[in-house]
């Protein structure tokens, strides 16, 4: 949806940088197409949360799952036709009550359709900052977020047998995804090792952090090593890996 995500795209390859992306795979036309394969995106996850028209149209308000099918079979042909090696093509998801036993259904629907890797599947996320915005309607599904992530673990070997697993395919290509850090043994404790920015440039820890912890950390003012340096994202990042959690990571699983 970013205009000018190609060029961004580009400005990494030119610098070596290996571009991933998350989509929901409503938009991709042959033009799309074209240019995931020519700007080499390196791996593209379509989040398919259901296998069943009308669920899926419910929760991706008006969604067209058979028009997602199309978009990946078309990215799949397109790719192999022309020579292109990339992008791979994964799927993600959430589950909920309702969909908790359709992950090997979607993973057989997904592998026919021209998927490769299973990423990962996920129930409702719990977090603080996330609560606060889902319909009231969704509260009760937060009750059954532990049945359903035992039911995923089930399904993901099944997943993870039919499909490549994302881990095999970050290993095959070099992508070095979960960089080693020292295992903090005492505490439970966040070593996330990544760097997110908003589309406002604001940095944050995590990708579910929606907001930036410090006004000072934002990309378009600071220039991103300063902003590593910053004393301040260095306590931060103590603080994560020694288990002092702050209040917008409340509800991860992280914290339990
Ligand atoms: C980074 S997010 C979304 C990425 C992408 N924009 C999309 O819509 O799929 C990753 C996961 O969040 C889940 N997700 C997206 N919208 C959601 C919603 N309204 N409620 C619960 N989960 C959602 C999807 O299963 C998706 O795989």
């Amino acid at each position: 949806m970013h205009k000018d995500f190609f060029k961004m795209a580009k400005m990494a390859k030119d610098r070596g940088i290996r571009v991933m992306i998350i989509s929901n795979g409503s938009a991709f036309s042959q033009s799309v197409i074209r240019q995931l394969c020519e700007t080499e995106v390196a791996y593209v996850s379509i989040s398919i949360d259901s296998y069943d028209e009308k669920t899926f149209a419910d929760s991706r308000i008006e969604g067209k799952l058979g028009k997602i099918w199309q978009g990946i079979r078309s990215l799949r042909d397109y790719r192999d036709s022309n020579g292109f090696s990339f992008p791979k093509i994964a799927i993600k998801g959430t589950l909920f009550e309702n969909t908790k036993d359709q992950l090997p259904g979607i993973v057989d629907e997904a592998q026919e359709n021209g998927v490769e890797i299973f990423e990962s599947f996920q129930p409702l996320n719990p977090m603080l900052n996330y609560i606060q915005i889902y319909p009231k309607e969704k509260l009760g599904e937060l009750n059954k977020i532990e049945v359903i992530q035992q039911k995923i673990d089930q399904d993901s070997q099944y997943a993870n047998e039919k499909l490549k697993s994302f881990k095999e395919f970050c290993n095959e290509e070099n992508i070095e995804l979960y960089p080693a850090t020292n295992i903090n043994h005492l505490a439970k404790n966040c070593n996330e090792t990544w760097i997110y920015s908003l589309l406002s440039g604001d940095i944050t820890p995590c990708c579910q952090v929606k907001l930036s912890p410090s006004p000072n950390w934002n990309i378009f003012e600071n220039n991103i090593d300063k902003i590593l340096m910053d004393p301040e994202y260095e306590n931060m990042r103590f603080n994560l890996w020694n288990g002092i959690f702050p209040k917008y990571c409340a509800g991860c699983w992280k914290t339990r």
